[in-house]
């Protein structure tokens, strides 16, 4: 058996934790109703993040979160991906450990950005998001906790 190589350790960006996934929802009570009747679980907080025109509830499955995301408006971005693709996979969240070095070293290496500099998200996180077009079709969300 080959020894796993210490790939988090070569780059800047280091990937901590799957933090969460974030499933755009139409109805955030349905969605937080059916998670709850399904598989049992309820959301640890729920907050408005007006910066992201979202209302977000999140689940925590182990040591990540399902993130259920439903537009404060039909003019936001989850407002528009939901009029174009309806409910589904959102975007995938790494936690890192510092967002500015995440960002430079994406920046240094051509990366297609959402927002070259971090903002607000929930829990009081710094987050970036890394355009869908970037990589493998993904809209990736990068997240410093502020207590990590
Ligand atoms: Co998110």
């Amino acid at each position: 058996m080959t020894a796993l190589p210490e790939w988090n350790s070569l780059a800047p960006v280091k990937l901590l934790n799957l933090d969460h996934v974030g499933i755009a929802v139409n109805d955030l009570d349905q969605a937080i109703e059916g998670y709850r009747s399904r598989y049992g679980v309820e959301p640890v907080y729920r907050e408005k993040v007006e910066a992201q025109g979202v209302e977000e509830a999140m689940i925590a499955v182990g040591g990540s979160f399902v993130q259920l995301l439903q537009p404060l408006g039909a003019e936001t971005p989850v407002g528009r991906f939901l009029s174009k693709r309806g409910e589904g996979l959102h975007h995938v969240a790494y936690a890192v450990s510092s967002i500015e070095a995440a960002l430079d070293h994406l920046k240094s290496q051509g990366a297609r950005l959402v927002d070259s500099e971090p903002r607000r998200g929930g829990r009081g996180a710094q987050i970036a998001f890394v355009h869908p077009a970037d990589l493998t079709g993904t809209l990736i969300e990068l997240v410093e906790l502020s207590d990590a």
